[in-house]
């Protein structure tokens, strides 16, 4: 039965559903199992870095389940300088790393915007335009997307977080800044000016359905997307989500394994529906499994993106409680994910931008 859905040329609504409900062992197998041949067919056995900079944690948004919510006073606030922000670019350029992140959370003063340009063009410089360069620095205007990509950023990250609208506006604080459809603009601005564009999710937010999951996925269908990040919603206790979670069971073992196996479910059945785009394993995947992310893989994700952000300042930028990583150093995270995907027996595409297939495969 199950073997008939994975085998179907185009899937239905009603078929994303069932996928993402499979909870036996065997057939969560043939999921991933088929997901990753897809994998296989339109990417081959590798995986692209992005060498992640969370280079900033201040923050003018108040999501309501992240960690570096504008009113959570705990937090420890942080600005690279520019000098700190280009030696990690250039040592990600010097480890052939293809590409980096660059993240940070939301600011859309002037100051800000002028001190990302500069910083974006000064990595296209130090790399001579060889470091693929991914943006997500959340929802700005078209223009300064636009000085952006100028300068020399080419892909760009906005999760949709969730597109069940209801629980958009549960989850955010009811205001302009925190505006659903807002976010969709953005997103068509940043396909407009020429970005890859990638959006997300976080799955096994409470309150949210397989169902919703499913529309998610016809979301990145219908949005054409290039690229997703997602990642199971992990708790940060000092959130309203997070004591809202808590409260719901979301501290045992066992809601742990179902946010995680849902994690993984997304990535497959993504995969599988979408077929040539980039997917993550991300970071939050690992934070409830120690294999998150080579499972990841093995689902059908083909990125990773290991943070080389400064020792010093990986405390600081936490989203969510028991994020991987925090102790270690760049050369560390290189050297621990490369054996990873080498374990799984794949390569890293080391030196190359691994850019979204999709992108490249539109109007053939
Ligand atoms: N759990 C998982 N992911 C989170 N993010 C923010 N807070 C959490 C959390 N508690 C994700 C959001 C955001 C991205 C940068 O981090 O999806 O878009």
């Amino acid at each position: 039965m199950i073997n008939d859905i994975l085998n179907k040329e185009q899937l239905s609504r009603e078929d994303l559903i069932t996928l993402l409900k499979l909870e036996k062992e065997e057939e969560l197998q043939a999921l991933y199992e088929k997901a990753y041949a897809v994998k296989e067919e339109y990417i081959g056995r590798v995986s692209h870095y992005r060498g992640l900079i969370e280079f900033s944690n201040y923050c003018i948004k108040d999501c309501k389940y992240c960690g570096i919510r504008k009113s959570n006073p705990l937090v420890d606030r942080f600005s690279m300088n520019k000098e700190e922000i280009l030696k990690m670019a250039q040592w990600a350029y010097d480890n052939k790393y293809g590409s980096i992140t660059l993240q940070s959370g939301e600011r859309t003063d002037e100051k800000f915007v002028d001190f990302v340009t500069d910083v974006i063009s000064s990595i296209r410089e130090l790399s001579n335009g060889e470091l693929g360069m991914t943006l997500c620095m959340g929802e700005q205007s078209e223009e300064v997307y636009k000085k952006w990509f100028d300068a020399g950023g080419h892909r760009y990250l906005l999760r949709i977080e969730t597109t069940n609208k209801e629980l958009y506006e549960k989850i955010h604080p009811q205001n302009d800044l925190h505006s659903f459809d807002k976010r969709v603009e953005c997103l068509k601005s940043l396909r407009k000016i020429g970005y890859q564009v990638g959006t997300g999710v976080m799955m096994g937010i409470p309150g949210q359905t397989i169902e919703d999951l499913a529309d998610d996925i016809l979301f990145f269908r219908d949005m054409d997307i290039d690229m997703i990040g997602m990642g199971p919603y992990i708790v940060h206790k000092d959130t309203p989500i997070g004591e809202e979670a808590l409260k719901l069971g979301y501290d045992t073992k066992e809601d742990k394994k179902r946010r995680f196996l849902l994690g993984l479910k997304m990535i497959a059945v993504s995969r599988l529906f979408l077929k040539d785009v980039n997917i993550a394993a991300t970071t939050a995947l690992q934070a409830l499994d120690p294999l998150g992310r080579e499972k990841g893989l093995k689902a059908g994700g083909n990125i990773l993106m290991p943070i080389i952000t400064l020792e010093d300042y990986r405390e600081k930028y936490q989203l969510y409680n028991n994020k991987p990583c925090i102790e270690d150093n760049a050369n560390q995270c290189k050297a621990c994910l490369t054996n990873r995907v080498r374990s799984i027996g794949e390569q890293v595409g080391f030196g190359e931008f691994g850019d979204s297939k999709h992108f490249f495969n539109k109007g053939k």
